[in-house]
């Protein structure tokens, strides 16, 4: 990977676990469970190259529409991995946060996020950001209510998206979908403007870090123009 553009931010829709589940004759959570595994091992590999930004969709805000035995069993899951995790993560100098609606978490679950988005590693190696009952829209829709209520009359992009659940966090360079879907599902709206996109056909459970290559060494090949004109 000599001479490749590494993203700063690289954003992944993880598609495909139920899929990947089901081919295998297994119940969907156990293409959860893999894809959590998928996850983290993709997170400790973005340290290692350089990538500063890692954001994941891991439940959006359509997906309280599944059957409430399968969210459930998500949210479990996101309560084990929280508790099991919170001093690797650490250690491993990532930072964890997260965007998204927190008036629909469970208590408990909600507690754990915020202890882990106050564990600010001394040496932040990478910033993972996990997106949780997130919706494009919604996100835009409470970034226009804090402008209400803190009584703002005038608004521009740069303010308006200090307000968004990024913040200040720099636009994706790079959003992935696995899967083979071709969309984006009411993932990041606004900060995927220019956002580089690279589709593949692979489930989640399967991606690993020869794959992540492969999409980098496509994006490093992109000519990011922004609108403008290169003088080549
Ligand atoms: C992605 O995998 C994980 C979540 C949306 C939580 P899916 O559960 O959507 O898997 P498919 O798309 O049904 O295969
Ligand atoms: C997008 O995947 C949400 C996450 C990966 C968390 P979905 O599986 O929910 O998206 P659709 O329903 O195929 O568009
Ligand atoms: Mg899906």
């Amino acid at each position: 990977m000599e001479n490749t553009k590494i993203p700063r931010h690289i954003a992944i829709i993880m598609d495909g676990n139920g899929r990947w589940a089901r081919e295998r004759g297994l119940p969907r959570i156990a293409g959860h469970y893999k894809g959590v595994e998928v996850a983290e091992d993709i997170a400790r590999y973005c340290i290692e190259i350089g990538v500063s930004y890692l954001t994941l969709f891991a439940f959006s805000t359509e997906n309280w529409y599944r059957p409430k035995e399968e969210v459930e069993l998500l949210f479990g899951l996101l309560k084990k991995y929280l508790t099991d995790k919170r001093d690797e993560l650490i250690e491993l100098g990532i930072y964890t946060r997260f965007i998204g609606r927190r008036d629909r978490i469970d208590k408990d679950i909600l507690t754990l996020m915020e202890a882990m988005e106050r564990d600010k590693p001394k040496d932040i190696k990478l910033n993972l950001i996990l997106a949780i009952d997130y919706g494009g829209r919604d996100d835009i829709v409470r970034a226009v209510r804090k402008l209400i209520n803190k009584g703002f009359k005038e608004v521009d992009e740069i303010s308006f998206s200090k307000f968004l659940d990024l913040g200040s966090v720099p636009d994706p360079d790079l959003l992935i979908r696995t899967a083979g879907e071709k969309r984006i599902s009411n993932f990041l709206l606004w900060n995927i403007a220019y956002t580089e996109l690279y589709f593949t056909d692979v489930c989640w459970p399967d991606f690993n870090r020869d794959i992540l290559d492969e999409a980098i060494e496509d994006f490093s090949k992109r000519k990011r123009k922004f609108g403008r004109i290169l003088n080549e």
